[in-house]
């Protein structure tokens, strides 16, 4: 699928934010750890959410997806294997080993896949189900896990990894004893996922150098809402930094979980303004230059460095921007080059030197939040541009389509 789009002046409107893919897809899968009915509400609609759903409903679920609102119950005895090979197209679909583990003791499924960020081992998991009583092997892409017991452990996570720390809760949340994790990561996601567990009566303290879990027997049913996507909200404010804009507007978001994204809005010389739980962002008359690290939250996240990269493109400085998290996070750089785009990229850093004149160009997108990137570049020129490959930004923006007509947009869509 390809989306031609360009830009025009005097952009303006308002769009509502969902509930955050990285949490939907933890939480989904740890609705197998009850043996009763899970409700969870503001569930966005996007692919990888679909993707989850459906090996959920393969393994022996009756699952029902309607107006965000997801409703998970088992029918008859749940599968232990993973046949569907959607598996390996999403980071997230390692979940159900941790949960499936949890609850069944075994599980056998694809290797997870996601966007090509770099090197993405699973290392840390691996490390972690072995200290929770675990042996696994590795065949032609397929990894079986199993345990007799589940026993609790004292686990120091290399790095905060925000997928290894997930497996973890969920791998330790019925195993006998207090597992406690150090270096954990605080992903508001990873809080979420927590607080879901807690909401189906899991013990789990969170203190500030661990986290402590206590396994019980069983969980009972809930009612859930997870939180909103402060990635997905954090791209349309950068988008509403395009000076073209004349304000975007961004409903049901927390602005408490966006304070490094509206740190760096003022810093470029963006402005805002918070009304209850909507976010109206201004663009910078001049945007200033600006150099930062991505980080594990609270720093500023890796998700929202490309998309950051475009808004600095604007006018004449030059930022710097060090990507910390992945290996190589930079599928833009090469993109926005065909537009003329002035960005080096030395080791991790790359210098966006803002101001020069940037033309149409016929761009592909690889990844979820590069995809989202280069929409924004498209909107800096008024010629169309084309990006090829566009369905992958419907794994993590919930109506895409729907929120550039909502902002009255010039684009089209060739299948
Ligand atoms: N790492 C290892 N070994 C492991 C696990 C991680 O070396 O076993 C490394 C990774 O290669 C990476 C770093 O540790 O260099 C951090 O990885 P982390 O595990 O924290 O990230 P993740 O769980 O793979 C999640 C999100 C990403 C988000 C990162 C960082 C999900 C499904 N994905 O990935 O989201 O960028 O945390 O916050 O939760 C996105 O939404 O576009 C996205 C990529």
């Amino acid at each position: 699928m390809i989306l031609k789009i360009k830009g025009k002046n005097q952009i303006q409107g308002e769009l509502d934010i969902y509930g955050a893919k990285n949490s939907a897809v933890s939480i989904i899968p740890a609705a197998i750890l009850c043996d009763g009915i899970v409700t969870i509400r503001n569930i966005p609609d996007i692919s990888d959410v679909r993707i989850m759903l459906e090996i959920l409903t393969d393994i022996g679920y009756d699952v029902t997806f309607n107006n965000h609102i997801v409703t998970i119950k088992k029918n008859k005895k749940p599968s232990w294997v993973i046949k569907n090979t959607k598996a390996t197209s999403l980071r997230g679909s390692y979940y159900f080993y941790g949960a499936m583990l949890s609850q069944f003791k075994k599980v056998s499924s694809f290797l997870p896949g996601g966007c090509k960020l770099g090197s993405r081992p699973i290392d840390y998991h691996l490390e972690v189900f072995k200290s929770l009583n675990c042996s696994y092997k590795i065949k032609d892409n397929i990894i079986t896990i199993k345990t007799r017991k589940l026993k609790a452990s004292i686990i120091n996570l290399p790095y905060p990894s925000v997928g290894a720390t997930i497996n973890a809760i969920l791998a330790s949340c019925k195993a006998k004893g207090t597992t406690y994790i150090t270096n954990y990561a605080r992903e508001p996601e990873v809080i979420d996922t927590i607080n879901f567990l807690k909401s189906m009566g899991s013990i789990i303290k969170i203190t500030s150098d661990r986290l402590e879990i206590t396994g019980v027997k069983r969980l009972h049913p809930t009612d859930y809402t997870i939180i909103c996507d402060r990635i997905e909200a954090g791209s349309y404010l950068l988008m509403g930094c395009i000076k073209k804009f004349k304000y975007l507007t961004v409903n049901n978001v927390d602005a408490s979980l966006l304070t490094s994204v509206l740190d760096v809005i003022l810093k470029i010389g963006g402005r805002y303004e918070i009304t209850n739980n909507s976010i109206t962002v201004f663009p910078p008359e001049v945007v200033k230059a600006i150099n930062l690290e991505t980080g594990p939250y609270p720093g500023f996240p890796t998700d929202l460095a490309q998309v950051l990269t475009v808004i600095l493109l604007q006018d004449e400085a030059t930022s710097s921007i060090t990507e910390k998290i992945f290996s190589d996070r930079f599928s833009h750089i090469y993109e926005l080059s065909k537009m003329k785009a002035n960005i080096t990229l030395d080791g991790a850093t790359y210098q966006i030197t803002g101001g020069s004149k940037l033309t149409k160009a016929d761009m592909e997108a690889s990844d979820l939040r590069g995809a989202f990137s280069l929409v924004c570049a498209s909107l800096l020129v008024n010629a169309f541009s084309t990006i090829s490959n566009i369905e992958v930004i419907f794994r993590g923006y919930n109506d895409f389509f729907n929120n550039l007509d909502k902002l009255k947009l010039n684009y089209s869509i060739i299948e």
